[in-house]
């Protein structure tokens, strides 16, 4: 059988409990395929989830990562479908995360074609944020010419949605922290200092009676008042209290989800959700995004890349969250394998070069 290695979270903590796990990988079953990973981003949910603050994992054992850049070793139906032959090179969200690891065995109805021309570590900043970003703004159900919130404007999901809310002739009003308010402003929005006691006021002055949407990470109740009393407020998030945040994400969630009607609507964005109910039109939004990326239509935020043997510095990187940049782990080469699609044998064709340390 051939192997992987996989970065679990042995128990909940600091970098040090991210763990390199050289596994059996199972050959795959009906549309499923093998994908040799290339590049997994490590982003603020990977932290969470590794501290033990992420509402879909609360026990450790598991392996973070939700995107990946890779490529395809075997195929399937739906990948001949998709036009994907072995050797493209491919990105996808994977509902559960488990990217951080060498191969996987998934649905080929996750994956997108990374198109050429578009650096692999690069993609691999994009697949879960940009489509974060991009479906928080369809669900904002702003017209062109209205205005939107965009909190944590220069964190990547931010960063993608003001790009993209600037490209449909949307106003946007940016938050962030003074430290960030230049890189704010590069992306052509309004800055608003969250540190400001009055900037929700403020942003309702600002357009005449409050923001046609917000899209936010905080949950604050302050966003009601920068909103319009018809606005939309999209969460992404729910920043909990720091050791209260799973507590804190299910309490947000309910509450948005009871608010789902009322005059100013609530709406959670979760693309796991997404990925997992409404895979074409995932698929579909993955792909499209990433041809405006390779056509230089969006601006990816810089690549911190990090080789997966140092998995733990990817997760201390990343646990200082750059405003503009994103840790992308690089995978090993590996053990190859390949399998005989009329026997479903599975041979190792090279010996792993990988070296599990820490
Ligand atoms: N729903 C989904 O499917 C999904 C998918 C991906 C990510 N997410 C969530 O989306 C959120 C954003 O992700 P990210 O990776 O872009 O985050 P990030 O790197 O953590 O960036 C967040 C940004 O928020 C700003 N910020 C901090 N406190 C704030 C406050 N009180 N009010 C407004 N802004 C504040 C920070 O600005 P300063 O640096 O200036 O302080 C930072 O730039 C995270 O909570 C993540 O878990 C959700």
């Amino acid at each position: 059988m051939p192997e992987r290695t996989a970065a679990r979270i042995t128990a909940f903590g600091d970098a040090d409990v991210v763990q390199l796990v050289d596994e059996e990988v199972r050959a795959p079953r009906g549309t499923e395929v093998v994908v040799r990973v290339t590049h997994a981003s490590v982003g603020s949910t990977d932290v969470l989830a590794r501290r033990g603050g992420y509402v879909f994992h609360p026990f450790p054992g598991f392996v973070p990562g939700y995107d990946f850049v890779g490529v395809l070793e075997t195929e399937s139906a739906v990948s001949s479908v998709l036009g994907l032959r072995a050797g493209a090179r491919v990105a996808g969200v994977l509902p559960g995360m488990g990217a951080h690891a060498t191969r996987l065995v998934i649905p080929a109805s996750l994956l997108a074609p990374v198109p050429d021309g578009l650096d692999s570590a690069v993609a691999a900043t994009a697949p879960l944020d940009l489509v974060t970003a991009s479906h928080a703004l369809r669900l904002a159900e702003v017209d062109a010419g209205g205005s939107i919130l965009v909190q944590g404007v220069t964190g990547p999901v931010g960063s993608y949605a003001a790009q993209l809310a600037t490209r449909e002739g949307l106003t946007v009003f940016g938050s962030a922290s003074t430290r960030s308010r230049e890189a704010a402003e590069a992306l052509g929005v309004t800055f608003v200092d969250y540190t400001d006691p009055l900037w929700a006021a403020r942003v309702k002055n600002a357009t005449d009676g409050g923001a046609d949407a917000a899209i936010d990470h905080t949950g604050s109740p302050e966003v009601l008042t920068a909103l319009s009393p018809r606005g939309t407020w999209v969460h992404t998030a729910f920043v909990g209290r720091r050791g209260h945040e799973r507590g804190d994400s299910l309490r947000g969630s309910l509450t948005a989800a009871a608010h789902r009607f009322g005059a100013q609507r609530q709406r959670v964005c979760s693309v796991p959700g997404l990925v997992a109910t409404r895979r074409n039109d995932y698929r579909r939004d993955l792909t499209a995004l990433l041809g405006m990326l390779a056509a230089g239509e969006l601006t990816a935020p810089a690549v911190d890349a990090v080789p997966f043997e140092r998995i733990r510095d990817a997760h201390r990187a990343a646990d200082r969250a750059q405003r503009g940049r994103k840790v992308v782990v690089t995978m090993p080469e590996g053990p190859r394998t390949v399998v005989d699609p009329a026997r479903r044998v599975w041979e190792r064709t090279l010996p792993p070069t990988h070296a599990a340390g820490k």
